[in-house]
């Protein structure tokens, strides 16, 4: 370390002072001027010291060491709550490269404000090197990055989401390849100036992304996404540039393993958007006899082809930053079971015996909490105690649903790839693709409502392909050659796709299908289609259930129930058709052919049925 003035701890022997990671270190520290330098080697001893330090700045409540032993609760600034998409920026080279989901800067430009933005930005901190790896350290699909940071909320959530520390940076010093990524919450310190307990910027944020150069920055948000830069920045914004690179694919998908009652295994991924359950879907507890569920991933799951032809997932990730509202023993019951110690708790609320509280968490709420702003909170109170987007990081190790191949290094082949979306009209419970090209398609125009739907209309539609247009690092179109491009690898032996909608309602107003550990009835017939069980029927829209093909025993869901939720209704379908017209047009002439050609067919067919 050569900057002047500065105090440096930790850093690691076995790095010179020539190694272009202390030389980038150096740099950011000469930018950003704090008082000292942290190396982190993400030890025991070090994450209870900043913890303690936490706490002492006001940042954590230490919880009760007996209902949660090791655990810390969090409130954010009331600014700084939740992912900002409208602050985060693609920079490419070329603005087509961004595409029309992304917001795009010229990256000359904002690499001037960033410089900006950041100078001095971390005077009076302490800023933090994290060495982390996204997989299992050394594994063949995993990949290591170093985050920057003045913030040491961000390095112990860092611990539990990545494997961070020391094993990550003697990996970084073997292969010399690290994403760098810098992060600073945007509140430098004068003189004597005492420290708020949530710093951050409340007017200025920015999460940056600069495809080209593989470079993360992110200013002004202590926050989840916009702070964690392992997660949504690298595992999906970056990676999946990497992956369009070098030939695998950087998911928003969920991985479990699914095991039948007579012992056969299949894994299967599922991309949903945020809000849709997925960490309930990757923690299931099936209601059918025998069925086995396991969780691998949650989140982020990346897939490279095996010299099998096959594709192999990794969970990049370590831990879960998981919703808590809506949470329970009812909804989650492995989620709950996974937060009995160790775990950050974020904007959730506080109990009078030094517990956590969350809407959804019992039936019936503690006659006092302090909500998630502080306040004193009582049962009637027009305000959630705790905020919508609280949320809990929590060691991926301590799921008792977690499968003893979760870190497996070269990942699990994947028998099934889950698209779904929240539509409480037109789209069936389930259908599969007809082959890997139209699998992409049902990928391509998965879509939610945004507005509420009259019975027989439609809402508004959010288009939100494969759960990507937060995360793709590039344009979406040409996210979608690179997944047709796949599907075109010699030798591959592709997984089967599906499009699932758990949310449709009735005329009511009722949802149709129970969904939670139900759901595993639809997993149930995924996996005997993957097991080359011949129980399906062509349609327009793809292939269906056939009758009594989906195990609906003991539901309440009569024929004709089931009939409407595996419906295919023509003049509906008409008009979804002509709104994955309007989604597609925003692509222009970057939008694969095959995918113009497969709505062409989709008219036809309906137009036809
Ligand atoms: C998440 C999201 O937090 O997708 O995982 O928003
Ligand atoms: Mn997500």
């Amino acid at each position: 370390m050569a900057t002047a003035g500065i105090r440096v701890e930790g850093q690691p022997q076995n790095l010179p002072a020539d190694h272009p990671v202390v030389r980038w270190v150096d740099e950011v520290a000469a930018l950003t001027t704090p008082d000292a330098v942290h190396w982190c080697d993400g030890s025991e001893a070090e994450n209870a010291r900043l913890c303690q330090l936490l706490v002492d700045a006001g940042t954590f409540i230490r919880l009760n060491e007996t209902l949660r032993p090791n655990s810390f609760l969090a409130r954010s600034d009331p600014s700084d709550v939740a992912r900002v998409e409208d602050r985060t920026f693609i920079c490419s080279e070329r603005e087509e490269d961004a595409g029309p989901t992304n917001n795009w800067r010229d990256p000359r430009a904002m690499r001037a404000l960033l410089g900006d933005l950041f100078k001095h930005s971390m005077r009076g901190r302490t800023m933090y090197v994290i060495p982390f790896s996204m997989g299992p350290v050394g594994s063949p699909i995993g990949r290591l990055g170093i985050e920057i940071t003045d913030s040491p909320y961000v390095v112990v959530n860092m611990r539990i989401m990545t494997r961070m520390g020391k094993p990550a940076m003697d990996e970084i010093v073997k292969t010399g390849e690290f994403v760098p990524a810098i992060h600073s919450v945007g509140k430098p310190l004068a003189p004597g100036e005492s420290d708020v307990a949530w710093p951050c910027d409340p007017d200025t944020k920015y999460i940056v992304h600069f495809p080209e150069t593989r470079e993360i920055w992110s200013y002004g948000s202590g926050y989840g996404g916009n702070a964690l830069l392992g997660k949504k920045c690298y595992a999906l914004r970056i990676a999946s540039v990497i992956a369009r690179d070098e030939g695998w694919l950087a998911e928003h998908m969920l991985i479990i393993k699914v095991t039948a009652p007579d012992g056969r295994v299949k894994h299967i991924t599922g991309a949903f958007p945020s809000a849709c359950g997925k960490t309930n879907l990757a923690m299931l507890e099936p209601t059918i006899p025998g069925w086995k569920v396991e969780t691998i991933g949650d989140d982020i799951c990346w897939m490279k082809f095996g010299a099998d032809g096959r594709l192999h997932a990794i969970n990049p990730e370590a831990g879960f930053f998981g919703v808590a509202p809506g949470t329970s023993m009812a909804t989650n019951a492995n989620a709950i079971r996974t937060l009995y110690a160790n775990c950050i708790y974020t904007n959730c609320a506080l109990t009078d015996d030094g517990d956590v509280w969350w809407e959804g968490l019992t039936k019936q709420p503690p006659a006092h909490l302090i909500d998630w702003t502080g306040k004193d909170w009582a049962p009637g109170s027009d305000k959630p105690a705790a905020h919508a987007n609280a949320r809990f990081t929590a060691p991926a190790s301590q799921d008792p649903a977690i499968s003893s191949d979760w870190e497996d290094a070269s990942g699990v082949p994947i028998d099934a790839i889950m698209f779904g979306g929240r539509r409480t009209t037109v789209v069936p419970l389930v259908r599969e693709g007809f082959d890997w090209e139209h699998g992409v398609f049902l990928g391509s125009i998965m879509s939610s409502e945004m507005t509420a739907a009259a019975f027989g209309t439609i809402g508004k539609l959010r288009f939100d392909p494969m759960a990507m247009v937060p995360f793709c690092g590039y344009n979406m179109a040409d996210y979608w050659a690179h997944w047709l491009e796949i599907g075109r690898k010699q030798g591959a032996k592709l997984p089967r796709i599906y499009l699932v909608n758990w949310f449709r309602k009735d005329a009511e107003g009722r949802f149709m299908w129970p969904g939670f550990g139900d759901n595993s009835r639809v997993i149930e017939w995924i996996f005997g289609r993957c097991s080359g069980e011949d129980d399906a029927v062509a349609t327009p829209i793809g292939l269906l259930p056939a009758p009594g093909a989906l195990d609906t025993s003991g539901l309440a869901i009569d024929d004709t129930a089931l009939a409407a939720l595996l419906a295919v209704d023509p003049a509906a379908w008409v008009r979804e058709a002509a709104a994955i017209e309007e989604h597609y047009e925003k692509f222009g002439s970057k939008l694969p052919p095959q995918l113009a050609a497969r709505l062409e067919d989709l008219k036809r067919g309906v137009a036809s049925a």
